[in-house]
């Protein structure tokens, strides 16, 4: 909460608004400095043009000759700047349409980026997402349009103080009396804007709810089940009612923030009277000519307008900067792995792992999920990681990626502590496949190319790895083969079964040739056939590998050069299928309770 407040106040507001004008700046000089000097040009100009009208009124009304040399002077010079005005707004008009063609190129870009780049820990956090719907909302329409907002304030801004200095000459009272009334619509605007946004802080996990509704049927295991079991009116019924809490807050404040702008509307109209009055009067008294008064007058009526968009603008900013400070953080969001400058690259061979008394909490919870783990793979091994549901199994591998660092105890490549280890030379021996693993809309042979992109174009190579992974069969009865996208949602794609797209997974983690094999549950919808094929193609072929996989099924896993159960986080036992059937404890018991269903 005291992070929020930070964003909230002035100060906050002040910081995000210089952040994003740079911003913008870096993005493209030509273009956003182009847009700033033409918004700040245009705003001026109008107030010269004013002062030529004013002219030409006040030489009419002397009974000057016919189009005498002044108002010919006058006119022209009215007619210049009219026309400089008006090309000007074609210019704002074309730089903006560029800027947010910029925009959205790289803000996009710094968003992905960071997004990709993130550590887990932020990733696997539930505050984390309601920061990233904030950060989002930035990235996609907000915080270009506080960029292209900017400028209109700055250049409002100077044409105030322009006018207001001519004003204040006149009579200063009526200037001090219409500034000390926008400073209290700016003050309450900014709460109105302020608790608009607390709104996120208080609410932003229903919205976060609310918002999951909007796109839960566009979801087809939802939408499947959801037909059987007729559950969405369950979902649109929270959904109503969580947005309906969300919006009974925003509405209050709209109602407050409306009776308030009606009462300042109306003052400022008495103001604008009380003032013609006055004018009209020093006339009278022949103190300013008939031309005097239009420029007044029109002057007058431009400060009002100017302090009104100011103050539009900052009740709209204090709501909308709060989000790019939230956009600011997220992009300045520190590495929580740490990375030691003098890294030691990994050799490109089977590595070997060490597993020296690892204990494991995630972080920000209490809960041990490892105990003490004690294990060594020795280059080349296929060992193989059992245990029940919740064991602690795909934990190991996030450890060994070092999605995560340990709580305590060590874990060693080569002998080497994995937080002196080179990350990208280690991530080079690595073909994986994550229990849940990226299904991208792309083409089959990119999909399995993914896997290393330097011979994503080889297509020879990549049908190698089809083939270890008894996907070749399938891609090849596909309409474009190779080239067949792999999502529903694309002209001419296709939607690859369950199984399918494991062995696409399981071509994609074989075809870097990779040193270090993982995979967590790669077999769970291939039928037993397949199963036995793939493996057999994968230990053939992978001889030299190290390979450390998780599977549920025997079939597979007896086939291990070392078995690790694991339970409740502790090794429970560890040989080779023979070894731990002998020892008749878990292994065996787990093996005897699925070997039943097949005799
Ligand atoms: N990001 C996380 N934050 C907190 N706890 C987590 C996180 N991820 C997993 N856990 C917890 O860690 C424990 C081990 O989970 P893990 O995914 O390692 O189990 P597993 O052995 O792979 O199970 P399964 O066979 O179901 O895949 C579980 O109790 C789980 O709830
Ligand atoms: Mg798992």
């Amino acid at each position: 909460m005291g992070k929020g407040n930070e964003k909230l106040s002035l100060k906050g507001n002040i910081k995000a608004f210089i952040w994003i004008t740079r911003l913008s700046f870096s993005f493209n000089k030509f273009i956003y400095g182009l847009f700033i000097v033409s918004e700040v040009l245009s705003e001026i100009i109008p107030v010269l043009i004013t002062f030529f009208a004013a002219q030409v009124i006040s030489q009419l009304a002397s009974g000057t000759e016919f189009f005498s040399n002044e108002i010919l002077f006058y006119l022209v010079s009215a007619f210049a700047l009219t026309l400089l005005r008006n090309l000007l707004h074609q210019v704002i008009d074309y730089s903006i349409a560029r800027f947010n063609y910029i925009w959205d190129i790289k803000a996009w870009e710094l968003f992905l980026n960071k997004s990709a780049s993130l550590d887990f820990q932020y990733l696997e956090s539930p505050d984390f997402n309601i920061m990233q719907q904030k950060v989002r909302e930035a990235v996609n329409w907000r915080g270009t349009n506080v960029a292209l907002y900017a400028p209109d304030l700055i250049s409002s801004f100077l044409s105030l103080i322009l006018i207001s200095g001519i004003l204040f000459s006149l009579n200063p009272i009526f200037v001090i009396a219409i500034v000390s009334l926008e400073l209290v619509r700016f003050m309450l605007n900014r709460k109105f804007g302020k608790s608009l946004y607390s709104f996120w802080d208080s609410k932003g996990e229903t919205k976060h709810h609310a918002s999951y509704a909007q796109g839960a049927f566009e979801n087809e295991d939802v939408v499947r089940e959801s037909k059987i079991y007729g559950f969405a009116k369950v979902v649109i019924g929270r959904y109503k009612k969580e947005l309906g809490e969300f919006y009974d807050a925003s509405v209050r404040n709209l109602n407050n923030r409306t009776i308030f702008r009606v009462l300042m509307t109306i003052l400022d109209d008495i103001l604008t009277l009380v003032i013609q009055i006055w004018l009209i009067t020093k006339v009278f008294a022949r103190q300013i000519d008939v031309g005097g008064y239009s420029f007044y007058l029109a002057n007058i009526s431009t400060v009002a307008g100017s302090l009104n968009k100011l103050q539009t603008a900052f009740s709209w900013l204090s709501e909308q900067l709060p989000f790019i400070s939230e956009l600011r953080d997220y992009l300045e969001l520190p590495d929580l792995i740490h990375k030691t400058p003098e890294a030691q690259k990994v050799i490109n061979t089977a590595p070997t792992i060490e597993f020296r008394n690892v204990t494991f909490k995630y972080p920000g919870t209490e809960k041990i999920i490892l105990n003490n783990v004690n294990f060594t793979i020795k280059a080349g091994d296929k060992v193989a990681l059992v245990g029940e549901n919740g064991a602690g199994k795909t934990t190991i591998i996030k450890l060994l990626a070092r999605f995560y660092d340990v709580t305590s105890g060590e874990i060693l490549i080569n002998g080497v502590n994995i937080k002196d280890i080179d990350l990208e030379s280690y991530y080079k021996l690595w073909g994986v496949l994550f229990q849940s693993f990226a299904k991208m809309w792309f083409s089959v042979r990119e999909n399995i190319g993914i896997g290393n992109l330097e011979d994503i174009n080889n297509l020879e190579m990549i049908r190698q790895a089809a083939q270890k992974a008894d996907a070749d069969g399938y891609i090849s009865k596909l309409p474009k083969q190779y080239e067949t996208l792999l999502s529903r949602d694309f002209k001419g794609g296709v939607e690859p079964s369950g199984g399918q797209w494991q062995k696409i997974g399981i071509a994609r983690a074989m075809f870097a040739n990779p040193k270090l094999i993982v995979l967590d549950e790669p077999t769970s919808s291939l039928d037993a056939l397949a199963e036995a094929e793939v493996f057999a193609n994968i230990h053939e072929l992978s001889k030299e590998s190290t390979i450390v996989m998780i599977s549920h099924r025997f079939a597979t896993v007896r086939n291990a050069t070392n078995i690790l159960v694991l339970k409740d986080g502790e090794i429970l036992e560890q040989g080779n299928h023979e070894q731990l059937l002998r020892n008749g404890q878990l292994y065996a018991q787990m093996f005897n309770e699925q070997a039943k269903g097949y005799r």
